[in-house]
């Protein structure tokens, strides 16, 4: 029964202590999310997971980039858990590290040593070490603009990877024409959507995208302008462009929130992002109106793997002392994958 497994967790987490520190992400189920002594977007989390020197063990209720990116940036006597191993992410895994080098033979081909790799925080450790080896960096949704600024003024291009969308948004915010972009595809190895010469490309977009984002469409914009003409609509940038454009505003999942958080009672939302954060902030704000930008529900399937059974799971078996589902990046990945992450964290 759930209140026997919650009971137990409470017990759990009173016992370890200081020993244990449960993050958790905004996306994550409700059943979940009341157990996370921090909880955070992706940048924050990062920023979080270097700050618990106390901890021995953090249990990440997140998806598996993220437990990556903290065993990443905590010490060697330090476990990150995830409760789930299957808690993956399907953008991350759309860029592996071959194809990656592939691209970079095409891109040096073709620019020589003018483009700065950059990554969005939602990619395997491999990614990042990549980057870390070739100048570059990671950023999240919430510092991307800030990163695309520290690129430029190394490089005069950037390749995005994984999402094509992330990396048009932000290129666009910061007033870069569109013909001036273009997308690489790594099943065909080719670029395309190539409307400039060559010269003029100043961001390489890695065909990705996520999941669950890709769902809003410029037609849910419309819709809900239609039923309510006063009502805001306020996206995630893992948006498509069109939708990006016709929301009044867009940013991170903290972002987001803090728009609702500083919101007069009476406002009204359409929001663009994964539902168990829109449900979260319907709930905590009955004093305003705030609904899912479309229709259906859009959860992030592998998010919502972690459950109350798993985070029990993941608890009792450290109780126990047997510490299942330990993420360790190897030395040398983790090594090179700091190097981008810092680069990202110390200009953030
Ligand atoms: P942020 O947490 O950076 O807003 O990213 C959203 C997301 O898709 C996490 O996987
Ligand atoms: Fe990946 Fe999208 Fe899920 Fe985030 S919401 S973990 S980007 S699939």
């Amino acid at each position: 029964p759930v209140d026997e497994m919650e009971a137990r967790v409470r017990v759990i987490k009173q016992a370890l202590g200081d020993q244990l520190v449960i993050l958790g992400h905004h996306y994550q189920k409700d059943e979940v999310f009341q157990f996370a002594d921090f909880t955070g977007d992706s940048l924050k989390l990062a920023q979080l997971a270097a700050q618990q020197h106390q901890a021995s063990y953090i249990v990440f209720c997140g998806v598996h980039f993220m437990a990556e990116t903290a065993d990443i940036l905590t010490s060697e006597n330090q476990t990150v858990i995830l409760p789930d191993l299957k808690a993956g992410c399907s953008m991350a895994d759309m860029a592996d590290d071959e194809q990656v080098e592939e691209c970079w033979e095409l891109l040096t081909g073709l620019f020589g040593e003018t483009v700065v790799p950059m990554t969005y925080v939602n990619s395997t450790a491999a990614i990042k070490a990549f980057c870390g080896r070739n100048g570059g960096l990671t950023c999240t949704s919430s510092n991307a603009k800030n990163m695309f600024q520290w690129a430029f003024s190394h490089k005069e291009r950037i390749l995005f990877l994984p999402d094509e969308h992330l990396g048009r948004n932000t290129a666009a915010s910061l007033g870069i024409p569109l013909e001036e972009m273009a997308v690489y595809n790594p099943l065909t190895r080719e670029l395309e959507d190539v409307q400039t010469k060559l010269d003029q490309i100043k961001v390489i977009l890695w065909k990705g995208f996520c999941s669950v984002h890709q769902h809003f469409k410029l037609e849910h914009v419309q819709r809900v302008r239609q039923r309510d003409p006063q009502i805001k609509v306020l996206v995630h940038p893992e948006c498509n462009y069109d939708v990006v454009c016709a929301a009044d505003d867009s940013g991170s999942t903290e972002y987001i929130i803090r728009q609702v958080q500083n919101a007069p009672p009476g406002s009204k939302w359409a929001i663009g992002t994964e539902v168990n954060l829109v449900q979260r902030l319907a709930k905590t704000h009955p004093e305003q109106t705030i609904r899912l930008l479309n229709d259906m529900i859009c959860p992030c399937l592998t998010m919502n793997r972690i459950d109350l059974p798993h985070l029990l799971w993941a608890l009792e078996s450290i109780y126990q002392g047997d510490n299942v589902n330990p993420i360790r990046v190897e030395t040398d990945v983790a090594r090179e994958a700091r190097i981008a992450l810092e680069r990202m964290l110390q200009n953030s």
